[in-house]
């Protein structure tokens, strides 16, 4: 089969979050299984496009609104990704360095899915589905299937995936106007309480809806940001299928981001090792339980309370524990954060801002990390973990409590029930007595390395999906 993923985000080419993770290697592993999976994201501004790797593939002009606007599609043609990558290049709207956060990001967005749109539209054979991701291509599946000028692949199925229903990419209808032709009567499809809605619109629209984990699928029924009713009336098209992980670029045995190497037989001297370096930059004592938490600094993540919640385990533990934080999101959070290095010196750190390099390093040199999100439609922060051995302590929700087995259930992590300070604080106590008993530590270390979250399984299920629509 062919399938097209259309994105805001794909990983090594643009990345903010989790989004890019997948849409970066879920193409990857439905090639290796023989299906044809290719990837477009839009041109931004960044390092990672160098001219000599890319080729023009297409040149058009196309517009949206009253904008008549010039694309390019650039191929990407080292095939060292594993799946073929096309950036759409919009001068003045796309080729900016951050993937989100401008003004006219509805702009940015609905001229992108149009570009995408009209370049598939002429190609000479149709692909059998088109998966969009999120709600930045939300417009895709009605405009496939009803805007005039994209009947010719009308009949293409659509699915969409939804990564997180707290992002709906609402606009005014006053900017109705922006999309191609369409019968009016179909209008209603847009919508959503009072604007367009283009993550609603894709939940009306495509023909599958899936969503990336069973237990977030539940959740949205009951909070999704007010498309509650609309994913239950449109339940039976939808479906959750578990991320999978790039297992060779998240692969502590061959991560060329690692000081030291290792795998199941050499975990406990190589993550000492990893340690040391990390402490040793960040000013911390590595005879001492690391905790950490890496993510966007907002509310979802539970990040608001992550001050307070330092504050009171530190004071808690005294000398005996370490806390590294690396994040970056809402100011306050990010100012709070700073401050406490002013109090905790020596054993606690913070790290604002992004930074690839310094994640993997933390994966592997933690020996904890934190995940006390209020809504997690999967995570993959946690598999990360699992994979370098480092112990996840997560809120039962999500994906987090599809994927994470607490200690005390015979598992490998431990889960606590609120968003709370109590909580993650009482699971940090419990983290302490474990890493204090040597043998059991040791145990679930090798436990949770052993598991396979590759993308192996979940490939295929989306394949099985696709061909249902056939
Ligand atoms: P979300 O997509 O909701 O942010 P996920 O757990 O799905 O959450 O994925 C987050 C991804 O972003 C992971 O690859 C994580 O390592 C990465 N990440 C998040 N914040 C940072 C940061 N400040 N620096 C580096 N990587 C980060
Ligand atoms: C979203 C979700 C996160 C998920 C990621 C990839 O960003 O917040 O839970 O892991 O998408 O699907």
């Amino acid at each position: 089969m062919e399938i097209i993923h259309i994105s805001a985000e794909c990983y090594p080419a643009a990345k903010v979050g989790g989004l890019a993770d997948v849409v970066g290697a879920l193409p990857k592993y439905q090639n290796k299984i023989g299906h044809i999976a290719k990837v477009v994201v839009p041109a931004y501004d960044t390092k990672f496009i160098r001219e000599s790797e890319f080729e023009v593939a297409y040149d058009a002009w196309s517009n949206y609104g009253n904008n008549h606007f010039r694309y390019r599609i650039l191929k990407e043609k080292t095939n060292k990704l594993g799946f073929d990558l096309y950036l759409v290049h919009i001068q003045g709207l796309t080729d900016r360095p951050n993937v989100y956060g401008y003004g006219d990001d509805t702009e940015r967005f609905v001229a992108f899915q149009i570009a995408t749109l009209d370049w598939i539209a002429q190609w000479e054979h149709q692909p059998d589905v088109i998966h969009c991701h999120d709600h930045h291509t939300g417009l895709i599946p009605f405009m496939v299937a009803n805007c005039l000028k994209y009947q010719i692949i009308s009949k293409v199925p659509t699915v969409l995936t939804i990564h997180n229903a707290q992002y709906q990419g609402q606009f005014g209808w006053d900017k109705l106007y922006y999309l191609p032709a369409f019968d009016l009567w179909k209008g209603g499809l847009l919508g959503w309480e009072d604007s367009i809605n283009p993550l609603a619109a894709a939940i009306k629209c495509a023909w599958r809806v899936t969503t990336v984990s069973p237990s977030y699928l539940d959740e949205m029924m009951d909070n999704a940001r007010g498309l509650e009713s609309l994913l239950r009336q449109e339940r039976w098209k939808s479906v959750g299928i578990l991320n999978g992980i790039d297992s060779e670029v998240w692969n502590p045995e061959t991560d060329p981001m690692l000081g030291k190497s290792y795998n199941l037989k050499t975990v406990e001297t190589g993550k000492a090792a990893n340690k040391k370096a990390l402490c040793d930059v960040f000013q911390l004592d590595s005879s001492k339980p690391l905790f950490t938490f890496i993510g966007r600094l907002v509310d979802e993540k539970g990040a608001d309370l992550l001050p307070d919640i330092f504050y009171t385990a530190l004071q808690q533990h005294g000398d005996s524990i370490n806390v590294l934080v690396l994040g970056s999101g809402d100011s306050w959070v990010e100012g709070r954060l700073n401050q406490l290095k002013d109090i905790y010196g020596g054993k606690y750190n913070a790290y604002i801002g992004y930074n690839e390099q310094v994640s993997h390093e933390i994966y592997a040199g933690a020996d904890f990390l934190l995940m006390p999100s209020r809504v997690e439609p999967c995570g993959l922060n946690q598999l990360y973990a699992l994979r370098y051995g480092t112990v996840p302590i997560v809120r039962r929700v999500g994906g987090l409590k599809d994927t994470v087995i607490d200690i005390g259930d015979g598992g490998f992590g431990i889960c606590h029930d609120q968003t709370s300070i109590w909580d993650v604080t009482h699971a940090i106590n419990r983290a302490v007595e474990l890493y204090n008993d040597k043998k059991a530590f040791k145990t679930v270390r090798k436990t949770m390395m052993k598991i396979d979250h590759s993308w192996d399984k979940a490939a295929t299920n989306y394949i099985e999906l696709y061909q249902i629509l056939k």
